[in-house]
């Protein structure tokens, strides 16, 4: 597996995301010994950046990924992510970027991962009501009390990203990234390049979307984030297929699946860049690994660039992110 660089850490270019694990689609924390499976098998696969959050479950999903690295821990680069659950107050979700409550949610999601720091330490969402000041500073101390090795913020604005850097050098952004979430090109990556500042696209493969497994919703869960996300609402969902079938038709051509193809595309976007494609099945991720070693043509990559727009908004409020 090629390795990449996000501000200071070296990583894995393809890591493994968790969430799906335990939380928000079908399946989640129905089949936890294959779970660990995946987990110890993109160990093997030579997988070093694995990604969760204190609200994927909540709390579940550290704890599993946490049980799975077991003495393996100190060999990857582990990222979790605090700020969505109001601790000081009922522990209920919620943006809450106050020092109080992060060094809260660090404690909790430190003690769930069996660990005594964290290499990459995002804020979940940002949260006006706290000045980014007030953020950044817990995270510089995080960093001085050996706590966590770099910070991230998830979903921020480039405005923003701005004023946190110049406090504190910002190790990675984590925002949504893909075919249909292109979004970031526009503004997002130049600034992250000016600023040495590390990449980490979410949701890589369209939240299972651009494989091509997913045809309608109906064979998802009533609880799965998928039934209520406005890109797959039925007009939309019929709408964005033509991408689809346009990645089934470059992976064809390409003698590889739609999935790797997803991920070579990003690959292919440059240095600095880790995205962190989520499953809980073994098969799958290997499928999704391979990808690290399929080349696309320029041709191939100049088609899926020109892919059009999607149907439909990424959430259905859009108001918490890229803020
Ligand atoms: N910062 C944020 O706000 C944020 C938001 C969302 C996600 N994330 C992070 O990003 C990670 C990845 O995002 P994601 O899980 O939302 O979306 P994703 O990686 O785009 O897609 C995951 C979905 O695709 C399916 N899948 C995976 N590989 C497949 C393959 N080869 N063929 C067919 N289906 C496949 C998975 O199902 P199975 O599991 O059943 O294989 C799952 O339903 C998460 O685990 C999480 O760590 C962060």
């Amino acid at each position: 597996m090629k390795h990449t660089t996000l501000g200071t850490l070296d990583v894995s270019r393809l890591g493994l995301g968790t969430m799906g694990m335990s939380a928000f689609y079908s399946g989640a924390g129905a089949d936890d010994a294959e779970s660990t499976r995946t987990i110890r098998r993109a160990l093997e696969l030579g997988v070093t950046f694995f990604d969760t959050a204190e609200m994927y479950g909540p709390y579940i999903n550290e704890e599993l990924l946490g049980r799975a690295l077991g003495a393996d821990r100190d060999s990857v680069v582990l990222a979790t992510k605090g700020g969505t659950l109001r601790h000081l107050d009922d522990g209920s979700y919620g943006y809450d970027g106050r020092p109080e409550n992060l060094r809260h949610a660090l404690e909790g999601s430190l003690r769930r991962l069996g660990t005594d720091h964290v290499d990459l330490y995002y804020q979940h969402r940002m949260d006006p009501s706290t000045p980014i000041e007030d953020t950044v500073g817990a995270m510089a101390e995080f960093v001085a009390e050996g706590k966590i090795r770099g910070y991230g913020l998830s979903e921020a604005a480039p405005e923003r990203i701005r004023a946190a850097h110049a406090i504190h050098p910002i190790t990675a952004i984590q925002t949504e990234y893909s075919l249909w979430t292109r979004d970031p090109e526009s503004e997002l990556l130049p600034l992250l390049r000016e600023l040495g500042v590390g990449f980490v696209p979410y949701s890589p493969l369209g939240r299972g979307f651009l494989t091509g497994a997913i045809r309608s919703t109906e064979s998802l869960e009533a609880t799965d984030f998928r039934r209520n996300n406005p890109r797959f609402e039925s007009d939309n969902l019929a709408e964005n297929l033509k991408i689809v079938d346009a990645v089934e038709s470059v992976a064809a051509e390409a003698g590889a699946t739609p999935a790797q193809v997803a991920l070579a595309w990003i690959l292919a976007q440059g240095e600095g860049i880790a995205p962190i494609p989520g499953t809980k099945r073994v098969s799958r991720l290997e499928e999704n690994v391979a990808a690290d070693s399929l080349v696309l043509g320029d041709d191939q990559l100049a088609a899926l660039s020109a892919l059009p727009a999607p149907a439909g908004d990424r959430y259905a409020d859009m108001s918490a992110v890229n803020r």
